[in-house]
């Protein structure tokens, strides 16, 4: 995005509560500097689901940082009582919603918000397990 509102920045700050929003962010020794961020929202109304989003400034990629955030992430995650994450893909983001499906990852066949489909990967009990890493490689390599 080019450039955020007051409303969306509240949101992704004001609104972490820790239990229905988290978000994990890994900061520059010394700096302070942002470098990454991964953050579930629990669905209302499903309190064992959560969406999940992870990025990492495009100089930190490629040094463990979001395998990291992620792992971090879905240990707060599973202690929440959260069982599975939902994922929004592009529709037209073939390659990654191949891999997800190839990893075993349920997909509603592009019937969410315009121009996306909505992936489901269950928790694993521990660690992000295979699928999640799979994923976070695939999103990487594009
Ligand atoms: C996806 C993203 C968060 C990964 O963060 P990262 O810090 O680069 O990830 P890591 O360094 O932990 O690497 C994760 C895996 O991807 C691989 N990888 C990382 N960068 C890669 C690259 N440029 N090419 C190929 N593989 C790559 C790593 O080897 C690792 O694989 P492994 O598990 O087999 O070792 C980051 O690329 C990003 O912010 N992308 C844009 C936003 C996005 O797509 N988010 C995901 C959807 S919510």
């Amino acid at each position: 995005m080019a450039s955020w509102s007051e409303e969306d920045l509240s949101y992704l700050s004001d609104d972490v509560d820790h239990r229905r929003h988290e978000a994990l962010v890994a900061v520059e020794p010394g700096s302070d500097r942002g470098l990454g961020i991964a953050r579930f929202f629990r669905k209302p109304g499903e309190p064992e689901t959560a969406e999940v989003a992870v990025a990492v400034a495009d100089d930190w990629q490629g040094r463990g940082i979001g395998t990291e955030l992620l792992t971090r992430l879905t240990e707060r995650a599973r202690r929440e009582g959260i069982r599975r994450y939902t994922a929004v893909v592009a529709t037209d983001n073939r390659e990654m919603a191949d891999r997800l499906e190839r990893a075993g990852a349920m997909g509603d066949g592009g019937s969410g918000e315009e121009g996306t489909s909505q992936y489901v990967v269950d928790l694993p009990t521990d660690g992000i397990g295979g699928l999640l890493q799979r994923a976070l490689r695939a999103a990487a390599r594009r």
